[in-house]
């Protein structure tokens, strides 16, 4: 399974079957590691209708005939009417994916589109389980994720839209996952942040943290 940051929070998983895309912001990101024009999905998932979510999902669905994966709102009120195929699901559902799973996991955040509620995703891919956190405050919440037996935890760290890296850390200890890969920061000049400090912190509250740059891409 390969994960790899494509900047902001755009991640592309790997099992080696099938690619999955999250939230590919890649068009107008400066630290964007990947050109919207030539990235491949099989499956784009994104968490709310946000500018810096949605991106290039339309486009990238288009023109490689991805699926985009979103909540019942995101997809009745944006994807639907751009002519894209989706596959919905609505917060606390799994749906199953030729992939393994992805859960669909409530965040605190706002929408960016009429009726619909943000998420994150739990993904099943490649015999490991990743919680990609999509825009979210903190919250008790993830106290329910140390039951999930998570490998990966993607977390947004910027602050001002998001949960900064004190809350974030705050979140690990709830999550206890195997590791940490923080998100959701540098990509604009509010939510600049000092990623190596935050996951000097994770690794001293004993947690393994990685931070991968834009491009990077690690195997779990
Ligand atoms: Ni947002
Ligand atoms: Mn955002």
């Amino acid at each position: 399974m390969e994960l790899k940051f494509l900047g902001h929070a755009c991640f592309l998983l790997d099992d080696g079957t099938c690619k999955v895309l999250t939230d590919p912001f890649l068009t107008g990101n400066a630290l964007a590691a990947a050109d919207a024009r030539q990235v491949d999905a099989d499956f784009i998932f994104v968490t709310h209708g946000h500018g810096d979510h949605t991106g290039d999902a339309e486009a990238i669905a288009r023109r490689t005939g991805a699926t985009v994966c979103c909540t019942v709102d995101l997809a009745e009120g944006v994807f639907g009417p751009a002519g894209v195929k989706t596959q919905v699901g609505n917060l606390g559902g799994t749906i199953a994916m030729p992939f393994g799973s992805a859960k669909f996991f409530q965040a605190i955040h706002g929408s960016g589109a009429a009726g619909c509620l943000s998420c994150g995703f739990i993904f099943t891919i490649g015999g490991k389980k990743i919680y990609h956190a999509g825009d979210t405050a903190l919250m008790s919440d993830m106290a329910l994720l140390a039951d999930e037996d998570i490998d990966a935890a993607l977390l947004p760290i910027g602050d001002v839209f998001t949960m900064g890296p004190a809350d974030a850390l705050r979140a690990v200890r709830m999550i206890r996952p195997q590791l940490v890969i923080p998100m959701h920061y540098d990509t604009f000049p509010p939510i600049v942040q000092d990623a190596a400090t935050f996951a000097a912190a994770v690794e001293s509250a004993g947690f393994r943290a990685r931070v991968l740059h834009p491009g990077e891409s690690l195997t779990l």
